[in-house]
């Protein structure tokens, strides 16, 4: 009886080592087994917080040059996804935006947003140099390529990322994403030094939540939470 119960013990330590052992690696980031067409390599990558996104990237320290991969999946392939550096805030209001969809004839495209507000959502020119843009889609997946110049020794910049389900056909404008939870977070801090292995989100929380309101057309109740919101910090 004792030793049934000793064996059953044993069994019992071996079985929660061996799931331990299983469920640790299973930690090694997803973004690691990534590969991708053009066989471009980069140094590191994240498994972003939120929104099953992915971001792989390589710093040049000599050349103040980030290039990266932003890999993202929206709930309609005919939707969006976007990346952003924010050179003056942690969230939506002041990210230069990288947005990819599909064009009409199915080709994936890059489109720079320079947001300014929920209200500014400019396309053109964004504070820092972007060269060697593109993106590809796959399987419902897309991927941003972009080479961009950060400040001057930077040790970190602030990332955010969302995606949408939809982009206006005729305005190529992006229709707003939805105001989830995860779409609310989906900022986190890139340290591009080596010290920090991953960028991970810092949040203060601060119930900060916020709507990016791409368009007009909001009715007045919209509206009115989005002036209450206003003051709070706005999630992309
Ligand atoms: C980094 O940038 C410098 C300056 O442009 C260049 O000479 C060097 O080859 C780059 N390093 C890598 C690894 O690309
Ligand atoms: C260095 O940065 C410039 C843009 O500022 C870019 O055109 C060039 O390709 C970069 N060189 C490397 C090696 O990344
Ligand atoms: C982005 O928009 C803001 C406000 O309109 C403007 O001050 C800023 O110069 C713009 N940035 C770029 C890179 O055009
Ligand atoms: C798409 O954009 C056009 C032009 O800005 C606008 O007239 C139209 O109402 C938009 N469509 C939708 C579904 O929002
Ligand atoms: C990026 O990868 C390089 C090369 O493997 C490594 O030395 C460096 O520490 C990594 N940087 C970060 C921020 O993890
Ligand atoms: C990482 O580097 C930053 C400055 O870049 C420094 O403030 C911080 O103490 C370093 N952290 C560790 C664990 O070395
Ligand atoms: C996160 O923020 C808190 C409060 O601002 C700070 O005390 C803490 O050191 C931060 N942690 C990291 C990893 O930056």
């Amino acid at each position: 009886m004792a030793s049934s119960l000793h064996l059953l013990l044993l069994v019992s330590v071996s079985w929660i080592s061996l799931l331990a052992l299983v469920i640790s690696p299973a930690q090694a980031a997803t973004c690691s087994s990534q590969t991708f067409k053009n066989n471009k390599l980069y140094a590191n990558c994240s498994d972003l917080p939120f929104l099953s996104s992915y971001l792989h990237w390589t710093y040049n320290a000599s050349n103040s040059s980030l290039s990266i991969a932003f890999v993202a999946t929206p709930s309609k392939s005919e939707g969006w996804v976007a990346w952003a550096i924010n050179p003056t805030a942690a969230k939506m209001a002041g990210a230069q935006t990288l947005l990819a969809y599909k064009t009409e004839d199915g080709a994936p495209v890059v489109k720079t947003f320079n947001i300014t507000s929920y209200s500014s959502i400019v396309p053109g020119k964004l504070a820092f140099d972007v060269w060697d843009v593109s993106a590809e889609f796959s399987k419902g997946t897309f991927t941003i390529f972009a080479a961009v110049k950060v400040p001057k020794d930077a040790a970190s910049v602030n990332q955010v990322w969302q995606l949408g389900s939809a982009v206006n056909k005729t305005s190529g404008f992006p229709v707003k994403h939805d105001f989830a939870p995860p779409n609310l977070q989906s900022f986190s801090t890139l340290y591009l030094m080596a010290n920090s292995t991953t960028g991970t989100a810092n949040s203060t929380g601060g119930g900060g939540s916020g709507a990016l309101r791409i368009g007009s057309g909001g009715n007045m109740g919209l509206l009115s939470v989005s002036v209450l919101v206003l003051g709070a910090l706005i999630a992309f």
